[in-house]
């Protein structure tokens, strides 16, 4: 009797194991610990659930069926439910999709205005589409498309998806961004849309064009990176009575993950598939041009009182002539860009620093205006961006740097480029000093334009000493291993 209880269960668990369904009926029902599968097991929709503020909630959304997938779509983005509240997916009787819960009224997705009579399914398809549809009974065919998720896309452009304008009904296909990498709840300020009449990819911010993919010719567009572009995707153009949209399948590499664009919160669209930006929107910071940036022009009674580009300069801005001892740091966006921006659009700035040193995080940038000079100091640790031809104080030190002006068409790297080596210098000293507790090291890193960012009050070892200190980096002097490689502690020829 028990063995065939336990032969009984072990079967009917690899039965459900492997009879994963991909269609609801009507009267069929989806709760937090079923999911569909599609045909070929490539997409999932289920419930999952997130952090929002201090407490889980839940959403229902399609996922594809790989470790750290992104969320293709989500279905209750903006009207997540507490878990605890039981959120049920339902295909009712009378053909309407909802979610329903017991803190409310239900959402709904979908609710047709079809007859009782017809054969209506809802069905997760392989490309990730969820679609309700309208079947033949006889054999189970789509008669018509009732609703289908791709008509509503999120931040995610899958192969198959639509980007522009079905003039039937005027519905728009776009991206929105999220609000944070990690909360759909409220939307980020970039859009990705189909520019009907250009036909060309445009990406917005608050509705103001950032970014445009320039031309479409030769199978890919001028602003998206190129091999990635021609290896990866087949896009179509369809302009007709009734739609004008760009769609995209795969260009078949059965090695090659299927491909899916992202919208990032900062503007950057990434391929998931690839790993890699696709489009990099987050550099566009009013008067870039590089990769398709669109430059916005400076006020008009900004012309010729001031210089055309931002410098990176090392220093301080020190307020003259004025009362006003300090003024506080004014945050206004999501980025570096952001402050860039805002400067550039008012004649008064002369530039701005990062009060709490982390531009990247957000903490905020400060701005500087008209009463200020700035104070080239390459002793201080931090850099400010500066509007050339403002008052600029000579340096203290009469080995101040070369004044370089930043070259347009690098600028966006240099920036991207140094940010990131300050933080990850900045993170190594940590490390290290936590590490060696008070053992100095010299460190050098050379950007793009070849200046030596010294940090005079380190010493200098060279490798003989240091293998010497370590015994040949000795397991036994091996202290642990990190992100950044084996850590060894060494005793100097001077006993230290
Ligand atoms: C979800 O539904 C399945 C059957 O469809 C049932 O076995 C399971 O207990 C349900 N789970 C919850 C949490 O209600
Ligand atoms: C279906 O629609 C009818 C009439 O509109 C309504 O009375 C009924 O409650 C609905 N059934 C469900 C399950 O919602
Ligand atoms: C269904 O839609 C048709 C038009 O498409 C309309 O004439 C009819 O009144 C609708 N029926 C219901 C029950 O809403
Ligand atoms: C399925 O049945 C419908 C009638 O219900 C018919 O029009 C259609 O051609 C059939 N399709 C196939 C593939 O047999
Ligand atoms: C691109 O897609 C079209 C259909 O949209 C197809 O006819 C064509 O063969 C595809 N090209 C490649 C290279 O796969
Ligand atoms: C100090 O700054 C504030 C705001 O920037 C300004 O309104 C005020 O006039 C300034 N005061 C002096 C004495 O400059
Ligand atoms: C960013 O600045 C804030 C405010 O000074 C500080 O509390 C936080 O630790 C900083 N974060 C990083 C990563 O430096």
């Amino acid at each position: 009797m028990m063995k065939h209880t336990i032969i009984l269960i072990i079967f009917a668990t690899l039965w459900t194991c492997h009879d994963a369904i991909d269609t609801l009926k009507p009267g069929d029902t989806l709760n937090s610990t079923s999911s569909l599968v599609s045909a070929l097991g490539k997409f999932t929709l289920k419930f999952i659930t997130k952090p929002v503020g201090n407490s889980e909630m839940s959403f229902l959304a399609i996922l594809r069926i790989k470790t750290e997938a992104n969320k293709a779509w989500i279905a209750n983005p903006h009207s997540p439910v507490l878990p605890s509240s039981s959120p049920i997916l339902t295909l009712d009787f009378n053909n309407t999709l909802k979610i329903t819960h017991q803190n409310g009224q239900p959402f709904i997705l979908s609710a047709p205005n079809t007859t009782s009579s017809t054969s209506v399914v809802a069905t997760l398809l392989d490309s990730g589409n969820f679609v309700l549809q309208e079947v033949s009974p006889v054999n189970g065919s789509t008669i018509r498309i009732l609703w289908q998720s791709f008509d509503y896309p999120m931040d995610t452009f899958l192969p198959g998806m639509k980007l522009g304008v079905d003039h039937i009904n005027e519905h728009v296909w776009s991206l929105l961004s999220w609000g944070s990498r990690d909360n759909p709840v409220s939307s980020g300020p970039f859009s990705l849309d189909w520019d009907t009449n250009a036909h060309q990819l445009k990406i917005k911010k608050s509705g103001v064009i950032y970014w445009t993919s320039g031309v479409f010719a030769d199978g890919r567009f001028e602003y998206i990176l190129p091999d990635v572009s021609k290896q990866r995707y087949n896009f179509s153009i369809v302009s007709n009575q009734n739609e004008d949209y760009l769609t995209y399948t795969s260009l078949d590499d059965p090695n090659d993950p299927e491909p899916e664009w992202v919208l990032y919160t900062r503007g950057a669209l990434y391929e998931y598939g690839a790993q890699v930006d696709i489009i990099r929107a987050q550099n566009c910071d009013g008067y870039n041009t590089v990769g398709g940036c669109v430059r916005r022009d400076r006020p008009s009674d900004c012309v010729g009182k001031l210089g055309d580009d931002f410098e990176i300069k090392k220093g301080y801005f020190k307020i003259i002539n004025s009362a006003n001892a300090s003024r506080p740091a004014n945050w206004i966006g999501t980025g570096t860009e952001d402050c860039k921006v805002t400067c550039w659009q008012n004649c008064d700035c002369l530039g701005f620093d990062f009060p709490f040193g982390n531009q990247t995080t957000g903490a905020g940038c400060r701005f500087w205006s008209v009463d200020c000079a700035f104070i080239e100091d390459l002793s201080t640790a931090t850099y400010s961006f500066v509007v050339p031809n403002s008052v600029t104080l000579p340096p203290k030190s009469p080995d101040s740097p070369p004044r370089g002006k930043i070259n347009a068409t690098d600028k966006g790297l240099w920036i991207g480029t140094s940010i990131a080596a300050l933080l990850v210098i900045g993170f190594c000293i940590c490390i290290l000093c936590y590490r060696l507790r008070g053992t100095k090291f010299m460190l050098s890193a050379e950007n793009d334009h070849g200046n030596i960012i010294r940090h005079p009050d380190l010493s200098i070892f060279t490798y003989e000493s240091v293998l010497a200190a370590t015994s040949n980096f000795s397991e036994a002097n091996k202290l642990g291993q990190g992100g950044f490689g084996p850590v060894y502690k060494g005793k100097l020829a001077t006993g230290r």
